[in-house]
């Protein structure tokens, strides 16, 4: 698990019961909250600080290392704020998972919220896909839709997607675990398909 801040994300996954051991937490950023969480909770919690690195490369060369220590299957993006060099996507590529908070391919990159609200789009959300080199265009594995209201705020906008961000995270771990997700062409079959892939939220 990889994060950078709040960690609510690993917290939705860490509480939804799933059949799987997180083996570390590990954060560029020594005082994120998801690293205390994780230390309270007996669950290893490693800081590797960005800022002492000044190069991405080499950064991410240590930060892969140290992932690789700990023998993860799947490498749970959950809010981890910087950009991975290719050389870290390569090593990952195929058990590296991100959340976004958008409908991707709408909206990649930073401040989606307010770019929804900017644009007038009446539906917004969030999505969990596959890291590939290309920035926030991974293949798809789900995503959840919350509508927008006249009188949102990129705050009210985001604490709506946040609560379904806490759903469909857990889900696509879960699958994951269950090996039921398989990338073909680019896009993620669901194996067994007795559940939808995307998830509506109705009156959030
Ligand atoms: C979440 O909203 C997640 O979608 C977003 O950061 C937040 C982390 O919250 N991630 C990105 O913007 C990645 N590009 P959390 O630390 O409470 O899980």
């Amino acid at each position: 698990m990889l994060l950078s801040g709040r960690g609510s994300n690993f917290r939705a996954i860490a509480e939804a019961e799933l059949p799987i051991d997180i083996v570390a937490v590990i954060s560029n950023r020594p005082q994120a909250a998801g690293l205390a969480w994780a230390r309270e909770r007996g669950i290893q919690a490693v800081a590797l600080d960005h800022t002492e690195h000044a190069d991405r490369a080499a950064f991410d060369a240590l930060l892969a290392d140290e992932i690789e220590r700990h023998c993860p299957d799947l490498v749970v993006l959950a809010g981890y704020m910087r950009i991975l060099s290719p050389g870290f996507i390569a090593r990952f590529e195929g058990r590296l998972l991100n959340i976004h908070p958008s409908l991707l391919p709408m909206f990649p990159g930073l401040k989606t919220h307010e770019r929804a609200l900017a644009e007038g789009v009446k539906i917004h959300g969030c999505t969990v896909h596959f890291v590939t080199a290309d920035l926030d265009h991974g293949p798809i594995v789900i995503q959840a839709a919350v509508p927008v209201r006249g009188d949102d705020t990129p705050d009210t906008l985001a604490a709506r997607v946040l609560a379904q961000e806490h759903r469909i995270y857990p889900q696509a771990v879960r699958w994951f675990a269950e090996g039921r997700l398989a990338i073909r062409d680019g896009r993620v079959n669901l194996k067994d398909n007795s559940t939808s892939q995307s998830v509506l939220a109705t009156g959030a």
